[in-house]
């Protein structure tokens, strides 16, 4: 057992995956998951379908026409693009708001949707179908601070404690008060909830843009360098709250393998936060329905 499986069994308490997500998870590892049982999956869940609906309905997608059923949508909107907005709409399910957290986990939840849309924007500016895989990349990123919050809000504390008094590098802080940090935790959760292992990667190289030890192939490099800018405009963009609002440098590497010039960032910026507001419309955040 590795060091951080043994943390983790020791920790016991960790968030479960909602029902949904780990359904169109466990149908994807067998290779089943095709339109139709997506659609009978979505459509088990009714408040979830109904949330679906109005998100792809939402001018975020920019359909002429509206759909009506979860089928229409998955033709006019794309297989992907449906089963990762399922996938979203039901991991939000884990960022209800808990009386005495020593996070905002409101705050955080749109932080990581800021993330996913900024990661979506500067990644289909290289890989134009790959933008919907960097929005999920985006609102999972910081699972692991859930993850820390749900089994340890005791210690979550003294880690924001030591980020807030001694200004001291989230990661390290992490380390300090439990050892590992939250990329490690978060991408072995995932692990544990059996996603692909993309997604794996990138949480757990989300701060960690130069890559070098890594062996990924160069797209998925690309597409963790997008994360990691996407994290750092959300954090400029004030999209959200992150538990850590200090931004880290952005290395040379991730302008270069990103083809992006920082002439360009403010057209990133404003496609970003309208799309930030257009999506945070449709998702209804702050109604009782919220789930
Ligand atoms: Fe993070
Ligand atoms: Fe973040």
């Amino acid at each position: 057992m590795t060091d951080i499986q043994n943390l983790i069994s020791q920790i016991g308490d960790l968030p479960t995956l909602p029902d949904v997500a780990s359904r169109i998870n466990r149908e994807m590892q067998s290779e089943s998951l095709n339109a139709k049982l997506l659609g009978e999956i979505i459509a088990d869940d009714t408040a979830l379908a109904a949330k679906v609906l109005r998100l792809a309905n939402s001018a975020f997608y920019g359909l002429q026409k509206q759909v009506t059923t979860l089928n229409k949508a998955v033709m006019i909107l794309g297989f992907n693009t449906v089963k990762n907005l399922a996938l979203s709409v039901s991991i939000y399910a884990l960022f209800k708001e808990r009386p005495g957290s020593p996070i905002d986990v409101k705050g955080l939840w749109l932080h990581s949707l800021g993330t996913a849309v900024a990661a979506q924007i500067i990644t289909e500016n290289v890989y134009k179908k790959l933008g919907e895989e960097a929005f999920l990349f985006g609102i999972l990123h910081d699972i692991g601070k859930i993850a820390f919050i749900n089994a340890m809000p005791g210690e979550y504390e003294k880690v924001l404690v030591l980020l807030r008094d001694q200004q001291m590098p989230q990661a390290d802080a992490e380390v300090e008060v439990i050892g590992f940090n939250h990329q490690r935790l978060g991408s072995q959760l995932l692990d544990i909830w059996k996603f692909p292992d993309n997604i794996i990667q990138a949480v757990k190289y989300h701060h960690d843009p130069e890559l070098k030890t890594a062996k990924l192939d160069p797209q998925l490099k690309d597409l963790i360098r997008a994360l990691f800018l996407g994290n750092q405009m959300a954090k400029a963009l004030h999209l959200g709250l992150s538990t850590n609002p200090v931004r880290d440098e952005i290395p040379k590497i991730v302008w270069q393998s990103l083809n992006i010039k920082r002439s360009q960032l403010s057209n990133f910026a404003a496609a970003a936060r309208s799309r930030y507001a257009l999506l945070l419309e449709a998702w209804d955040i702050g109604s009782k329905d919220n789930g």
